[in-house]
């Protein structure tokens, strides 16, 4: 089962989970990032750094952000893979301002 990159990602971008993840199962979007759950191995490292808990398993993913599994799933074929530490971008959409 693939863990989901969901909504409270948006905006904050802080991009730990894909330092993290062994597997470059993560994909950069413009203000966010999903998970390729082909490529997901739901090892637990990425769950692990997010500070705004913007990744479920699937299976646990939050009732309003259910649609969030089909978006990663299909959108993550079209963006690049990041796999390394980027500055978060800590937008105006995001919850936290700083780290
Ligand atoms: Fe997003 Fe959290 Fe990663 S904010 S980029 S899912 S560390």
């Amino acid at each position: 089962m693939a863990y989901v990159v969901t909504p409270p990602c948006i905006g904050c971008k802080i991009t730990y989970c894909a330092a993290a993840c062994p597997v470059e199962a993560f994909r950069e979007g413009e203000n966010y990032l999903l998970i390729d759950p082909d490529i997901c191995i739901h090892c637990n490292d990425c769950l692990r750094e997010c500070p705004v808990n913007a990744i479920f398993p699937e299976d646990e993913v939050p009732v309003v952000w259910k649609e969030w599994i089909g978006i990663n799933a299909r959108e993550s074929k079209k963006l690049p893979i990041i796999r390394d530490l980027k500055t978060p971008l800590l937008d105006k959409q995001c919850n936290i301002r700083e780290l």
